[in-house]
């Protein structure tokens, strides 16, 4: 039996942010599934993680059809959340899942189809024992489908009542335009697009992406705000066996150049400089950029969120870094 800490509203605890110019608050800081989350990892410290998260206003967690590994467990993870944890709280939780990787075989599973979304965010609900998603993304921009179908499907699934809100991640600005303009007129305004933008990969900002969704009143939602660990005291002193890098799939030894190994210290000099550890400064860093409304983080355990949560007591930067 689990009982939610009573404190978890309190903005010592934390803060919301308006969702671009919709009716939703999201969390500064949002809880991602992508890894941690799968039939690979102990089911207990999911749930310790996910309970963790949200006695500390973490009302947001993020799932794909594909995280895991396997593909689909993470959900399945959820699903058993649900079960056990979060079904009487389902109002206060904001679920969020996404298609557009591969997942199954043959040429209906991947990409941007009205056939693939829709066939993929039913099982996503079935895995996550869900009746709907708060927010339903595609996951990746697809150049061989017409924009409109993948479009217009993601208006459908809206009005299929499956999802209240559709997203977009890793469009470029052109085509995250048209979806802008294509779903507003349709009146299921474009809720949120998610990027990857990090002290060591500012894209969504130099490519203008950002610009576009806060003059448009469309949320930003930061996904590896740590560079997947880099931008945490994780990998100061070389490669810790428990680490993502060491099981070296998305995060690779040989990407840790004594260049980029010098950057990572030279931001961890910084923060101790404002009295905050790295992952604390790179977080707040995200969160001070004009237009974000959350950064999605992972985390391997409860210690490493508890750190992560500092993040919205940072002081403001005097100097850019
Ligand atoms: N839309 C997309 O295409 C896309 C792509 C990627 C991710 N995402 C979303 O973004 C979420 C977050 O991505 P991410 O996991 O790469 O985020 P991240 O926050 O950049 O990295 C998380 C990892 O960093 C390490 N870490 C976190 N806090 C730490 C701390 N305080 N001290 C030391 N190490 C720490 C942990 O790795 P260890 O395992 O080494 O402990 C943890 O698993 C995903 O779960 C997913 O929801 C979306």
């Amino acid at each position: 039996m689990y009982t939610p800490s009573p404190d978890r509203y309190s903005t010592e605890v934390m803060q919301f942010n308006r969702c671009g110019r919709s009716g939703v608050l999201l969390p500064k800081v949002s809880l991602g599934f992508w890894h941690n989350f799968g039939s690979v990892d102990p089911y207990e410290r999911s749930r310790e993680i996910t309970r963790y998260a949200f006695d500390h206003g973490i009302t947001h967690f993020d799932l794909a059809n594909n995280y895991g590994p396997v593909y689909g467990s993470a959900e399945e993870t959820m699903g058993r959340l649900m079960d056990d944890t979060f079904r009487p709280l389902r109002d206060e939780l904001f679920i969020s899942t996404k298609a557009g990787y591969d997942m199954w075989p043959g040429p209906y599973g991947n990409w941007g189809s009205r056939k693939y979304l829709m066939a993929s965010l039913d099982q996503s609900l079935k895995r996550m024992h869900l009746d709907y998603v708060d927010l339903f993304y595609s996951h990746r921009y697809d150049p061989e489908t017409p924009l409109d179908e993948t479009l217009q499907a993601l208006v459908d699934i809206v009005r299929a009542g499956k999802a209240l809100y559709v997203g977009i991640s890793r469009w470029p600005l052109q085509a995250l335009q048209v979806a802008d303009e294509y779903l507003r007129a349709r009146d299921v305004p474009l809720l949120i697009y998610q990027g990857r933008l990090n002290l060591l990969d500012r894209e969504p900002q130099e490519q203008g992406i950002l610009d576009y969704c806060a003059t448009h009143g469309i949320g930003f939602i930061s996904f590896s705000p740590l560079a997947q660990g880099l931008l945490t005291d994780r990998y100061l002193q070389g490669v810790p066996a428990d680490s993502r890098m060491a099981r070296g799939k998305f995060l690779k030894p040989e990407n840790l150049t004594p260049e980029l190994v010098e950057k990572i210290r030279s931001y961890n000099a910084t923060a101790a400089t404002r009295g905050e550890t790295l992952a604390e400064m790179a977080l707040a860093w995200i969160l001070h950029q004009k237009g974000v409304t959350s950064v999605l983080v992972g985390a391997s355990s409860t210690a490493q969120l508890q750190k992560n949560l500092q993040c919205i007591h940072a002081k403001p930067f005097t100097t850019p870094l």
